[in-house]
């Protein structure tokens, strides 16, 4: 460097180099390299397009697409020096390039911009990165089919207010968790569509003068399309919040689910176990066995909802079109990416080993006067309006209570004494079996439609 200048790809207007506070300020590839295969990717479609519409000649736009094979092995053997003054990942692999092949490396940015290639770059990376999220979404939603089948006539007490309400069977409930992932799965998909469009072309914010073929481009990468707009397309990061959005929810499921697992696993519910592979003990009480994996699951949300809420933060603010605010989307979405994936990974392993004490959960049914509503129905279905109905179980509730025996404990005549219309055969509508039983249509807990539900599930994934 002529001294006074400034060595950078971009430094030709500039008289004096850059302070090392400054590089270290605003470097980024010491976290965007790990966007080397997209830029490369994004690079080499971009060199084929220019060759194919008569910008590049064919031996350049060969050499650019060597050299940046070479790179990405080099990259992949951890081989490859990644330099904070070359600022970020575009200009490490372009710098790498020229000096492997010189003159035609110097020939790659032409008609592009980092404001494109960055855009292209990240959505390409989301795009593969929600694939993998729902690969590792169906492997946990199978696990969770299958416990709901283990445990389809298992019954255990459902809740309202945490207070036991009315019993359900332990499938019925694996199965509403796996309902609000199959929306998770269905919300991230959603996403994938606004993501999976091709900004490049944009250049870096009013489009090119070259005559590009973005179609083309687009073909190469494997996008829907193209955008329609190149302000926004070089400069709105939405498809990141959305996926972000769609993590949050993910994680608000996955962390109820925990707090559930945290619940059960104590022993005064004592309803599940969780496998010792999976938990920690501690090291001044010994006979502690903590249930890590769920609340770390639990904790864990609320970084992905931080990583959501900095995405917004950073867009708000932002006039049209690019601003280097824009570096800052990275770890965020890097991060929700990772921590998504993780937790569902690690429920995925975690889920077919919960051991499900049959004993604990009939018991915790059994005693909090589960069956009442029955006890309600039943009169019902023998003419008394349901709210008579209603105060009148209120009353043979209240009395056991005081007598502290269940329902089913209480004599005939005393149950007649609350209602004459109340008959031997209640004692069977009043058992947990009978109550579960009874609940039988499409959503409703019994374990006959536990199963139909799985087999439908099962029909509908191929699973
Ligand atoms: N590292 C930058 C980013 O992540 C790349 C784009 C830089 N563009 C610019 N005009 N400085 O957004």
């Amino acid at each position: 460097m002529s001294s006074g200048g400034n060595s950078k790809l971009w430094g030709g207007r500039f008289t004096e180099s850059t302070s090392d506070l400054m590089e270290a300020f605003s470097e980024s590839v010491s976290f965007d390299r790990r966007l080397y295969r997209q830029d490369i990717a994004g690079s080499q479609a971009h060199a084929r397009m220019l060759e194919k519409v008569g910008v590049l000649g064919a031996e350049d736009a060969k050499a650019i697409v060597e050299g940046l094979d070479a790179i990405r092995a080099e990259i992949e053997a951890g081989r490859f020096e990644w330099k904070s003054q070359l600022e970020d990942v575009h200009m490490n692999i372009e710098s790498e390039l020229t000096r492997r092949i010189g003159e035609a490396g110097k020939r790659l940015h032409t008609g592009r911009s980092r404001n494109d290639q960055v855009a292209t770059d990240v959505r390409l990376y989301l795009r593969d990165a929600i694939d993998d999220l729902v690969g590792v979404i169906d492997r946990l939603a199978l696990a969770l089919l299958d416990l709901a089948e283990r445990e389809a006539d298992t019954v255990m007490p459902g809740f309202t207010h945490l207070q036991v309400a009315q019993p359900v069977t332990f499938g019925h409930h694996m199965l509403a968790w796996r309902e609000q992932l199959m929306r998770d799965r269905s919300r991230l998909l959603d996403a994938r569509r606004r993501t999976n469009v091709l900004p490049l072309g944009s250049a870096a914010l009013a489009g090119t003068v070259y005559p590009i073929d973005r179609a083309f481009v687009a073909g190469l990468l494997g996008f829907d399309g193209v955008t329609e707009n190149s302000l926004d397309a070089v400069s709105d990061r939405d498809f990141a919040i959305e996926f972000c959005a769609c993590a949050s929810l993910l994680m608000v499921h996955l962390s109820r689910w925990s707090e559930e697992l945290i619940l059960w696993s104590t022993p005064m519910f004592g309803f599940v176990a969780l496998p010792d592979r999976f938990c920690t003990g501690s090291s001044i009480m010994p006979q502690k066995k903590n249930p890590d994996v769920p609340e770390l699951v639990r904790g864990k949300t609320g970084r992905v909802i931080g990583d959501l809420q900095a995405l917004l933060v950073l867009m708000k603010g932002q006039p049209l079109a690019y601003n280097r605010d824009n570096q800052e989307d990275k770890e965020p979405l890097f991060d929700a990416i990772d921590t998504v994936s993780a937790c569902l990974r690690i429920y995925g392993e975690l889920v077919p080993s919960i051991a499900v004490r049959r004993d604990r959960c009939a018991a915790a049914a059994a005693a909090g006067y589960s069956t009442a509503t029955d006890l309600a129905d039943y009169l019902v279905k023998k003419g008394l309006p349901f709210r008579d109905a209603h105060h009148a179980v209120g009353s043979a509730v209240a009395r056991a209570v005081v007598v502290g025996c269940e329902l089913s404990d209480l004599s005939l005549d005393e149950l007649r004494g609350f209602s004459p219309l109340i008959e031997a055969d209640v004692y069977e509508r009043i058992t947990l079996q009978g109550s579960l039983a009874a609940r039988n249509h499409i959503g409703a807990t019994s374990p006959e439609q536990v199963r139909a539900a799985i087999a439908r599930a099962r029909k509908s994934t191929g699973g």
